[in-house]
């Protein structure tokens, strides 16, 4: 597919958020240490910028995750590397990149629910609110979008644009 893209939310405006995020996120915590699960892989970056606006003791872990295939999700959400690391009786807060029909954020959040965690809070830097009704269940948003598909800032299409310091739209030509 040959495709363009065009700016969405560019660098600053994301900077600007994460930092209000960050104190928002401090606040709520209150001092108490997190545990941070970044969603790989599209969260990486994001959650990077994220822990560094966080005012708290944190511990980052990793856990990996595929249900896309191009533009379109297989539905099935596939553990592709799992935590190495006992989340029991810690505060969990899972990073994803985005949350669209809330089938991965779903599944993850029983999959690491049932670990014993003391608390589990979702973060995502976007929600496609048309797409899911999740959104009373997810305690910090970094934006919501239309339902189109986005690049750059961490999320890929096939694993490409991952690197753009911004959010794009593709566009086909
Ligand atoms: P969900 O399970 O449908 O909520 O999809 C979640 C995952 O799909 C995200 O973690 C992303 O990796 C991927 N995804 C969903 N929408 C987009 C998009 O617009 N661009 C890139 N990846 C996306
Ligand atoms: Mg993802």
């Amino acid at each position: 597919m040959d495709v363009t893209h065009s700016t969405l939310i560019s660098a600053e405006k994301i900077a600007n958020r994460i930092s209000e995020m960050g104190k928002e996120i401090t606040k709520v915590y209150e001092g108490e240490p997190v545990t941070v699960i970044c969603v790989l892989k599209g969260a990486f970056i994001f959650a990077a910028d994220l822990i560094r606006s966080l005012d708290l003791p944190v511990k980052v872990e990793f856990i990996g995750v595929s249900s896309y295939q191009g533009t379109k999700s297989t539905g099935h959400v596939r553990i592709t590397n799992d935590l190495s690391y006992d989340v029991a009786g810690k505060n969990v807060l899972l990073v994803e990149d985005i949350i669209d029909s809330g089938k991965t954020i779903d599944y993850l959040t029983k999959l690491i629910g049932v670990r014993g965690p003391k608390s589990l809070k979702i973060c995502t830097f976007l929600s496609k609110p048309d797409c899911h009704d999740m959104t009373d269940r997810i305690n910090f948003i970094g934006f919501e979008i239309e339902d189109r598909f986005v690049v750059g800032y961490g999320l890929d299409l096939d694993g490409r644009y991952r690197e753009l310091p911004y959010l794009a739209e593709l566009k086909s030509l």
